[in-house]
């Protein structure tokens, strides 16, 4: 299994310009909302290499969407030949959470399929019960044999009222991608905004979907017979962006992320001025540089427009090399710190109890051997190792090409000192 190299004597003050992909957790949703349309869709600035994309691309294609890749371009094309298959397997959902994305559209177009349960993961459980309790409200009666939900809306998908007991992206995305063709009207509350879940309603409204904001975390969705096929540009990936910013923060650097809106990140950005970066904000790109001192800082996580759960890994790392106690609490999952143990493998003082963690700033690090764990440990354990003095070989790095597209030609770009091993 692949392995990077990294010696952070040689990547301090890394330098230059990354582009950022599209966000994978925006084309996930839209790859499965293909299945509601009646004809080909196809998504611009599709974030290709990353594994995850790849899976699902797999998991259409064994439901019976044509599935055309225009790789340079960055394109895909997606069109629905004939009726799916409505079993979606384990091994699509397995290693990739968001394959139960197509039971939402599934249910949405055909009122019933099979789809399996998808596993938990390092981060903690990935329960649906959000996602199931929205279906049942919309009609569907659900049974679980052998890993599979079957679930089916008897005299099809009717609309109705639903309200998340706590924010869920891929609940919110999935109970809207199950409404847009249902009888009547749904309304959907204390729902995810994450720019990824508006940039699939956005596509959906382009399509002909009747969906609309009626509060801060409430739409109504009022269902149509058919949706049309169109172009769509994906967002940038803004926690990519986060992740590269956060290499210039760590080494005292200077890194722009472009093809970003800013936006994305208002409150990350924030927490990053506070502790010492210099950040100029564009139009469509942002720029970190970082001369003076971290300072320590607190930040508690939550759902978007809040510290983004997903950035929290990496800030974690940056925190390492403050001045002074930063403290951190994780609000979404309960096993969120799998980078800890491996920081404080390079001399990281971390202290986790429970949801909480206390990290001590250092002068220095010493690389270490490292296993990643999961998509954003991968980043956080890549930044240790270039802030640390010595060689850090990091395996399972498989992890981290789940949702970073060019990860290793990107750090070498920007002057991280790295080699690939197996
Ligand atoms: C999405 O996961 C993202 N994945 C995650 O990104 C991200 O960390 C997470 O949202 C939070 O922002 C995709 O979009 C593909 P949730 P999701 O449903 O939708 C609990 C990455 O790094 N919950 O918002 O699975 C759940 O256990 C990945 O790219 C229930 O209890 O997360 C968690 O504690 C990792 N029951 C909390 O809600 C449910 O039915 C938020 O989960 C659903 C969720």
């Amino acid at each position: 299994m692949e392995k990077f190299l990294i010696n952070g004597s040689y990547s301090k003050g890394v330098k230059g310009t990354i582009r950022c992909s599209g966000a994978k957790n925006a084309v996930l949703p839209l790859m499965a909302s293909s299945i509601l349309f009646k004809n080909t869709i196809t998504l611009r600035n599709v974030p290709l290499e990353a594994n995850d994309i790849k899976t699902m691309i797999v998991l259409l294609k064994s439901l019976g969407s044509k599935v055309e890749i225009l790789k340079k371009k960055k394109i895909l094309k997606i069109t629905n030949k004939k009726k799916h298959q409505l079993l979606v397997k384990y091994k699509y959902i397995s290693t990739m959470r968001a394959g139960v994305l197509a039971m939402g559209a599934l249910l949405g177009k055909y009122n019933k399929c099979s789809t399996a349960l998808s596993g938990g993961c390092s981060l903690g459980p990935r329960p649906i019960g959000y996602h199931l309790a929205g279906f049942k409200k919309l009609n569907c009666k659900y049974s679980l044999k052998n890993g599979y939900i079957n679930i089916e809306a008897k005299n099809g998908i009717k609309g109705a009222e639903y309200y998340f007991p706590t924010v869920s992206v891929t609940g919110t995305s999935n109970l809207i991608l199950a409404s847009v063709l249902a009888k009547g009207i749904t309304i959907l509350k204390n729902i995810s905004i994450e720019p990824e879940v508006l940039d699939l309603i956005k596509f959906l409204k382009n399509g002909g979907a009747k969906i609309y904001l009626t509060g801060k975390r409430a739409i109504k969705i009022y269902g149509v017979r058919e949706l049309n096929g169109h172009s769509h540009e994906v967002i940038g990936d803004r926690i990519e962006a986060f992740s590269y910013l956060c290499t210039a923060a760590i080494t005292k650097g200077k890194i722009k992320v472009d093809k970003i809106n800013p936006k994305y990140l208002r409150t990350e950005l924030k927490v990053l001025k506070n502790i010492g970066c210099d950040i100029i904000v564009n139009k469509s790109s942002i720029e970190l540089s970082r001369k003076k001192k971290l300072k320590p800082t607190r930040i508690k996580t939550s759902p978007f427009p809040g510290f983004a759960t997903d950035c929290m890994p990496m800030l974690m790392a940056v925190l390492t090399r403050s001045n002074g106690i930063s403290r951190i609490e994780e609000t979404i999952f309960t096993n969120r710190y799998m980078s800890a143990p491996e920081l404080v493998r390079m001399g990281a003082k971390i202290n986790i109890k429970g949801s909480k963690a206390v990290i001590i700033g250092s002068d220095f690090l010493n690389g270490a051997d490292c296993i990643s764990s999961d998509l954003r440990s991968t980043f956080a354990i890549i930044l240790g190792a270039m802030s640390a003095n010595g060689n850090s070989c990091i395996s399972r790095i498989y992890h981290g090409l789940r949702g970073y597209s060019n990860l290793y030609y990107n750090l070498k770009k920007i002057g991280v000192k790295i080699k690939k091993t197996s």
